[in-house]
């Protein structure tokens, strides 16, 4: 069996739409040129550059440290692989907060090489995704746990376990559906909530610690690699590369 499936053409946002209810999106985190490539050869059809980048790349404590320059850099090292999986970015904290400011920094992105942008909340960033829209850049949503309120909310919570919750959900992915999101990543929502918002919405819903039933799942790489610096998230179950380059290095330098 070949173990390495590539895509044979572009993956647009609209073949990403058509995905829901027939083949589950896997969608990963790159953060430069070789990474790009790795996922790209091995058939990823969604590419984001997380702002996940802070933490797993760039050692600070939360992502709300990291800058437009940042996501450019490394937006601008994943689009140099030039990967047929369609490649979204992450607006940064604070990068979106009125419509003029989230078109002009979507706009960067596009220049950078990304064909989508990714930004969190719902109603609360609804003028700003409705923008973007118009601009012509593709949205993909982000509910759920929201990383970039980790400091006003004092931690990381997992969404849906009450009934406000629940409601606000279901209201927040009826918005961004409305206002022309092509995907929503959802994550930390609790799984009945997950499975009940994938049933009602109309674009592709994408987990990530939100159980099975979403209609694709998303990771950071360095989790599933077992490589991220910090504690890696209960929902991920991590391969072992990170034993395997400290072995490498140990061996290396024991040798010498
Ligand atoms: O920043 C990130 O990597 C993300 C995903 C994991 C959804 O937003």
């Amino acid at each position: 069996m070949n173990a390495f499936v590539v895509t044979p053409t572009k993956v647009t946002t609209e073949m990403i739409r058509q995905m829901k209810g027939r083949e589950k999106i896997a969608a990963l985190t790159a953060y430069d040129f070789p990474m790009a490539r790795l996922l790209d050869n091995c058939g990823v059809p969604l590419i984001l550059v997380g702002d996940s980048l802070g933490m797993v790349v760039l050692g600070y404590p939360d992502t709300t440290h990291v800058t437009m320059d940042e996501m450019l850099h490394h937006t601008r090292a994943v689009a140099r692989a030039k990967p047929n999986a369609l490649l979204v970015a992450d607006l940064p904290f604070r990068s979106y907060e009125t419509p003029a400011q989230a078109v002009a920094n979507a706009m960067r992105f596009v220049e950078a090489g990304a064909e989508a942008v990714k930004a969190e909340g719902g109603r609360a960033i609804l003028e700003s995704v409705r923008a973007i829209i118009a601009a012509g850049i593709p949205f993909l949503g982000h509910l759920g746990m929201l990383p970039q309120q980790v400091l006003e909310e004092g931690g990381y919570h997992i969404k849906g376990k009450i009934e406000a919750e629940h409601a606000g959900l279901l209201a927040d992915a009826a918005a961004l559906c409305d206002a022309g999101a092509f995907a929503i990543v959802l994550e930390l929502v609790t799984p009945p909530v997950a499975r009940e918002l994938t049933q009602r919405v109309p674009v592709p819903t994408i987990g990530i610690g939100s159980g099975p039933d979403c209609d694709g799942q998303i990771l950071v790489t360095t989790d599933l690699f077992g490589t991220s610096p910090g504690r890696i998230p209960k929902h991920v179950k991590p391969a072992t590369l990170g034993d395997a380059m400290r072995a490498a290095v140990t061996t290396w330098k024991a040798a010498l």
